[in-house]
């Protein structure tokens, strides 16, 4: 790992920045909020670094940082209250969950398998070097789970040392809190999170209240981790240890079990037992099982070292039927 101060090289900081992205690499770089530990957000295995170092047990969906809003607009679809938000509050600690684009680039373990994303223009260095590397960067906060957040290098050093590839200081987070995200719906305005944009201003630029949900089954900060979004629509069986005809078998490693032989597709989600592999497979196989009309969808058991919790916490949502509040939260 690599400690490199911005301010006194900017260029070389940039440079080495994009090399380490560009080969799978994760990057802890300060924006105005809160230090991220960045990867690009297009290639599945690196995303699933992200989680692997953070130690987080479960994918939650994780902010795509964009250096304009055109680079925005190729990845999400703004409504009019979308663009306004990003107009008066980009670049800066405001983060905006909209609807996906499918075909867009972005990995579906960066998404967690959501239909939405969640966008951020940062300002300053970081923004320069979204620019400067062309593509969207994922990053959540660099520390651990459940830590508190990083605003500056060294608490990113102190968290997660040699597990990152490049740590680039520019000192203390102007902010240090963590950004403010929202969800528009047509005209209104949803916060999901408080952070460092004031909700005021939000509301003197629409000039309605922003809609907050309630406490309950349905406030739950992250829809990513509702379980119906993790529900296909065909039956899914987690550490199935056999197969009937017209099932979808995901496997590990070449695991083979009973019945398999008969199956409609078997999808290993990584031939070499690679959890981090497997990570980045996992949402996409998923999607492509419940689209082929199986009877059932197989999977087989998997470690449960490492990535491995969070896969098998993410089957484990897959396999439960939808509570009925959570559907509802789910329609809006
Ligand atoms: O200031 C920040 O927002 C920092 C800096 C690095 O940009 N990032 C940050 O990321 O705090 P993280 O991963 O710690 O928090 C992201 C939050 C999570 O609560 C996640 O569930 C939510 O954003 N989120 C991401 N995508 C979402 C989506 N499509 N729908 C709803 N919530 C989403
Ligand atoms: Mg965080």
């Amino acid at each position: 790992m690599t400690i490199l101060p911005i301010t006194t090289d900017t260029e070389a900081a940039l440079e080495r920045a994009c090399e380490v992205l560009a080969a799978g690499g994760l990057v802890a770089l300060p924006t105005e909020t809160v230090y991220g530990l960045a990867a690009d957000a297009t290639m599945g295995d690196a995303v699933a670094r992200i989680f692997e170092v953070k130690g987080r047990p479960a994918f939650n969906p994780l902010i795509c940082h964009v250096s304009s809003l055109a680079m925005a607009r190729r990845h999400a679809v703004f409504d009019a209250t979308a663009m306004r938000l990003a107009e008066n509050f980009w670049p800066g600690p405001l983060t905006l969950v909209l609807p996906f684009r499918p075909d867009c680039g972005i990995h579906g373990l960066t998404v967690a398998g959501l239909d939405t994303v969640a966008l951020r223009m940062p300002g300053g260095f970081a923004c320069d070097l979204i620019a400067r590397y062309g593509r969207p960067l994922a990053a959540p906060s660099a520390n651990l789970s459940g830590r508190i957040s990083a605003t500056r290098a060294e608490h990113v050093e102190a968290d997660l040392g040699e597990r990152v590839d490049l740590i680039l200081d520019g000192g203390p987070a102007a902010i240090g809190l963590e950004s403010t995200i929202v969800k528009t719906h047509g005209g209104a305005v949803e916060l999901l999170r408080p952070g460092g944009l004031a909700v005021e201003d939000i509301e003197r630029v629409t000039g309605s209240p922003v809609t907050r949900r309630e406490s309950g089954a349905a406030a739950i900060e992250a829809p990513g981790m509702l379980r119906s979004h993790y529900a296909p629509r065909t039956p899914l069986h987690a550490n199935a240890t056999t197969a009937s005809a017209n099932d979808v078998v995901i496997t590990f490693a070449g695991r083979r079990i009973s019945g398999d032989e008969h199956a409609l597709m078997v999808l290993d989600l990584s031939k070499s037992g690679d959890l981090r592999e497997a990570a980045a497979n996992l949402f996409s196989y998923m999607k492509r099982a419940d689209a082929c009309g199986a009877g059932a969808i197989s999977v087989v058991p998997i470690p449960a070292t490492g990535l491995g919790e969070a896969i098998n916490d993410r089957l484990a949502r897959a396999a439960a039927a939808p509570l009925e509040t959570e559907a509802a939260a789910h329609d809006d």
